[in-house]
């Protein structure tokens, strides 16, 4: 397809899938969607020139994982988000399977991309090439071409390139599968950001004590907060255990030292990223103050994605809300990013019996309890949250046999923020020591219910309407 006909297709897409997706009322109200089609990863998550730029992996032509190109919206406050031109379509012969993940960097005062140009060939194998591209003065993003190659030793499936400055040098961590199969993130180095030279594997499946994790790291990010040097990855093939790891693919993070020099990143084991049913491929930056913040693909790659009821709209998924990270003990924990509190209507309150709670509307919906557990939260019959002393069950059904399947969080929670939209629940553990990030697809407006004889404490509040202009 050649780039103008491509456009003109994108065009149409728009134009006819719009009105379809913004009246579903599934679509949200205040997290980022795609406005036709699918939305996967964040990409090139930057605050750049006074203003926050978040890309995302982007079909416009339809809810299948094809033709993905790179959307892009800006933000001067993390809130209210304008939409901003299509900034990549996989149009040259080195991206021409997909413009696939990767970040943002300010090279000499100048926005610079650098992504994966994804190569799929008729025989079922794949290349891949990590490229640039950096925007013009009419604001477009001018491709630079590919300037690192599958290195030797690993398949074509080497992608999602995150960098940082770090003390003169950019840095990459690099996702990458070795011939055997294995996952394994690689570290960079570059002066200029066009000629990389390979530090090495810092991480992975049969590397530094972990075991058997995986055949491919996805989307890798890493970043110092505190006294821990963190490396979040999306291991796909990690076997499922009674009560982690239950998607079809996981998301983890890893805290521990790196060495720059001897490229040699000490680290503990593997920690699952959001016990929900939906969280993948999070990309972190850091704002002009200086918090480290994350934001996350409310979905799940190879589940039952394409059972979900809005592919009847011709869009699929959401964002996370942005969060802030921190680091305790050791920990990596998540919180709501506080400019969304700015969504807040007047505040309630409840203190008593769960059982004596009346029911409140959930369509949008931010909810701080207190209490010891022996509680359920029932999400308009479809999400339903078991509080238990040393436990957080949640249930929902699958889209595809009915059955009711589960996700846990092992621990003692004793407060929860839950922030809710049209069809996501987002509830954060002991400020944000866990998370469980889920869809759900409630038939009429939502209302939640408290069940059971245990005292709680309740603040809440509706949240206005905050949609992308
Ligand atoms: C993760 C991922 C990335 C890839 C992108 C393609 O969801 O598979 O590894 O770059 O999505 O859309």
């Amino acid at each position: 397809m050649s780039a103008s006909t491509r456009l003109a297709a994108i065009l149409q897409a728009v134009m006819q899938g719009m009105p379809a997706a913004l009246s579903d009322r599934h679509y949200p109200g205040w997290h980022l969607a795609p406005v036709t089609g699918l939305l996967n990863d964040p990409n090139g998550f930057i605050h750049f020139d006074g203003h926050y730029h978040l890309f995302y992996q982007w079909n416009p032509l339809g809810c299948a994982h094809q033709h993905k190109c790179w959307g892009h919206w800006r933000s001067a406050d993390l809130l209210h988000w304008q939409h901003q031109p299509i900034a990549l379509m996989p149009d040259e012969e080195y991206d021409r399977s997909g413009c696939y993940s990767g970040s943002a960097v300010e090279e000499n005062g100048v926005l610079t991309l650098i992504y994966t140009g994804n190569v799929k060939f008729e025989d079922g194998s794949r290349t891949a090439w990590q490229c640039l591209a950096q925007q013009n003065s009419a604001g477009e993003f001018d491709k630079l071409g590919p300037v690192i190659a599958v290195p030797e030793g690993y398949t074509g499936h080497v992608r999602d390139p995150k960098v940082w400055r770090h003390e003169n040098h950019w840095y990459m961590v690099l996702a990458a599968q070795t011939t055997q199969r294995q996952g394994r993130v690689l570290l960079l180095r570059s002066d200029d950001l066009r000629a990389w030279h390979s530090l090495g594997e810092i991480a992975g499946s049969e590397r530094g004590g972990l075991g058997a994790a995986g055949y491919m790291w996805e989307c890798p990010d890493m970043f110092t907060l505190g006294d821990s040097t963190y490396l979040i990855c999306c291991p796909q093939g990690v076997a499922p255990e009674e009560k982690r790891y239950l998607n079809s693919h996981a998301c983890a993070w890893l805290s521990g030292s790196l060495d720059y020099e001897q490229a040699e990143y000490t680290h503990g084991p593997l920690n699952e990223m959001d016990a929900g049913f939906e969280f993948y491929a999070p990309q972190t930056t850091l704002t002009a103050d200086g918090r480290r913040l994350l934001v996350g693909w409310m979905g799940t790659p190879d589940g039952e994605e394409m059972a979900q009821p809005t592919v009847a709209h011709r869009w699929i998924h959401q964002m996370t809300c942005l969060r802030e990270l921190s680091s305790r003990n050791g920990r990596l924990c998540q919180q709501p990013v506080a400019e969304l509190q700015a969504l807040r209507e007047a505040e309630q309150h409840y203190q008593g019996r769960a059982d004596d709670m009346p029911p409140i509307a959930a369509a949008r919906l931010e909810l701080m309890l207190e209490s010891q557990g022996d509680i359920e939260l029932n999400f308009a019959d479809t999400l339903i949250l078991s509080w238990q002393q040393d436990e957080l069950r949640l249930a929902r059904r699958s889209l595809v046999t009915g059955e009711w399947i589960f996700r846990y969080w092992t621990g003692a929670a004793r407060r929860l923020q839950i922030l809710c939209d049209h069809s996501s629940v987002e509830i954060f553990i002991n400020e944000g020591e866990g998370v469980m990030s889920s869809r759900y697809f409630p038939d009429t407006p939502a209302k939640l219910t408290l069940r059971g004889g245990a005292e709680l404490t309740a603040r809440y509040w509706s949240l206005r309407r905050c949609m992308v202009e």
